[in-house]
């Protein structure tokens, strides 16, 4: 049986009971996966800051980093114990530091019982260390799984080339294991990656403590503190995908920042700037403070996914998808020393609308500032493009699978075959809300359903396709030759077939 008929049959069967939702709707939505924990109290423990990695060693050429994927028990409630697995056994993992220019060897073992991929979210990286879907890192245990490249996978470890031939950005790593990306992801593997280079030096942005990852995801959890997750086989070894009713995707009602639920930060009334990401397999947010500034927008937003934008953009709300990355400033000086400051999440209500609470504690001096130009970025070039490409992402019926073009992923199969530092621009139509990502490249949006929206400026390598629009994006295809894919980051569509092949030739 092949990985499509599988997924097909995993479908239909396991859809018995809910059959009439997959007739009724014409594509399954995300939904929430309730906990059967007793939800926590918001704002009850202290966020904390993901540990930033010391390299084993250094020399001329490389930073040399060594990280184990292990199962851990850590508290993400206060209190309540959970089973993960995590990169050196934390969630997030690590933060890696990067120079812009300066090479990064990660070799990363894998202490869990299944197969693991790792792959640089934003890197421009070359092919074999990009973490296709199926270049596996099998279990150190030495058992053998089905699905890997038996050309390209390895036992026990792997190591990473990350050449950080680009600029200053923040990045992710995360699962991209075949089929199980969602369910892995899930289970607490994720971490922040942080490049630095010269031009942001230059600038006197918050920094030190006053410069916060904030890593967003949802989850959802069982009655004794594990993580709940609807896979159809819970082993991770057997059947791919979900259950039926979340194949749209799977949203938690927990929410976590840096792997603590709701947790409550102490601030100075001066600038801080948040490095946001949103790891969520499906949620997407509408960040907003509350209260809101009495004057002053309150996000000014300096970069995007791929670093810096050329000047900064004020905001009263943030919307953030799965995968992407905002670079914000909030300005507690707005506040009096004593106020409470939520960061809300206006796509929910409930619980699930609040994500944070800043609580400004102390006056200090601020020496930080934020200049009106931050960087030399330039709009790309599209006078002379060397292809167009169009790409449909839908929700197919017969089939019970997200694809592209009508098609499901196929591994053999190349979807867009650009050549070497050709600028194309992809035309792009969803039937739903789809993160679309794509490796190796970043790009800028020419249109999102009109002119680009309000939070698409600079350099992004994903972005949230609305139902029914037409949205179109603008790349250059420079760096490696080889093989990528694109996919959709909604996760569970992303294991359920949204995902296609880029081969830079
Ligand atoms: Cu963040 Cu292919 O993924
Ligand atoms: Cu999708």
């Amino acid at each position: 049986m092949t990985r499509r008929q599988a997924l097909q049959v995993a479908g239909a069967f396991t859809g018995g009971a809910f059959a009439d939702l997959a007739c009724t709707e014409a594509r399954p939505r995300p939904r929430v996966l309730p906990s059967r924990l007793a939800i926590p109290e918001l704002f009850r423990t202290e966020l904390t800051v993901p540990r930033v990695m010391k390299p084993a060693r250094t020399d001329g050429a490389a930073d040399y980093y060594e990280m184990t994927a292990r199962p851990a028990s850590v508290e993400l409630i206060a209190g309540v114990r959970t089973n993960i697995w995590g990169y050196d056994g934390t969630f997030p993992g690590p933060t890696i530091e990067a120079r812009s220019g300066r090479t990064v060897l990660l070799k990363l073992r894998n202490s869990l019982p299944i197969p693991i991929v790792n792959h640089l979210h934003g890197g421009r990286t070359e092919s074999v260390s990009d973490g296709y879907p199926t270049d596996f890192v099998l279990p150190e245990s030495g058992e053998k799984f089905a699905g890997g490249n038996p050309q390209r996978s390895v036992a026990g470890e792997r190591e990473y080339r990350y050449e950080n031939q680009q600029r200053a950005a923040q990045l992710w790593y995360h699962d991209h294991r075949m089929d199980f990306s969602g369910a892995q992801v899930w289970r607490g593997l994720v971490g922040a990656y942080i490049i630095r280079d010269e031009e942001e030096d230059r600038l006197a942005l918050p920094r030190g403590d006053k410069e916060i990852p904030l890593v967003i995801c949802d989850r959802s959890f069982q009655v004794d503190g594990s993580l709940a997750y609807p896979s159809i086989d819970s082993t991770l070894r057997g059947s791919p995908g979900v259950t039926h009713p979340y194949m749209g995707g799977v949203l938690g009602d927990v929410i976590l920042v840096n792997g603590a639920a709701w947790p409550k930060l102490s601030v100075a009334n001066t600038r801080y700037r948040f490095r946001v990401l949103n790891a969520s397999n499906a949620r997407r947010y509408e960040l907003a403070l509350d209260p809101a500034p009495a004057h002053g927008a309150a996000f000014v937003q300096i970069g995007s996914d791929g670093g810096l934008l050329g000047a900064p953009i004020r905001h009263r709300t943030v919307r953030i998808a799965p995968a992407e990355r905002f670079d914000l400033i909030v300005d507690f000086s707005a506040y009096p020393v004593g106020t409470a400051v939520t960061l809300r999440n206006l796509s929910d209500s409930g619980k699930t609308g609040a994500i944070l609470r800043f609580d400004v504690v102390r006056k200090e001096k601020d020496d930080s500032a934020i200049p009106d130009r931050l960087s030399s970025f330039e709009a790309i070039d599209v006078r002379s493009v060397a292809a167009v490409r169009e790409f449909d992402f839908r929700f197919d019926r017969n089939s019970q699978l997200w694809t592209i073009n009508g098609r499901a992923f196929d591994e053999a199969r190349i979807d867009a075959a650009p050549r070497l530092d050709a600028t194309e621009i992809w035309r792009l139509r969803s039937d739903f809300n789809h993160p679309l990502h794509l490796h190796l490249v970043h790009f800028q949006v020419l249109s999102h359903g009109g002119p680009p929206g309000r939070w698409d400026a600079g350099w992004k390598d994903t972005i949230d396709m609305e139902p029914g629009q037409a949205t179109s994006i603008a790349m250059r295809f420079s760096g490696y030759r080889g093989k990528y894919v694109f996919h959709c980051h909604n996760l569970e569509h992303e294991d359920m077939a949204m995902m296609a092949n880029l081969e830079v030739v």
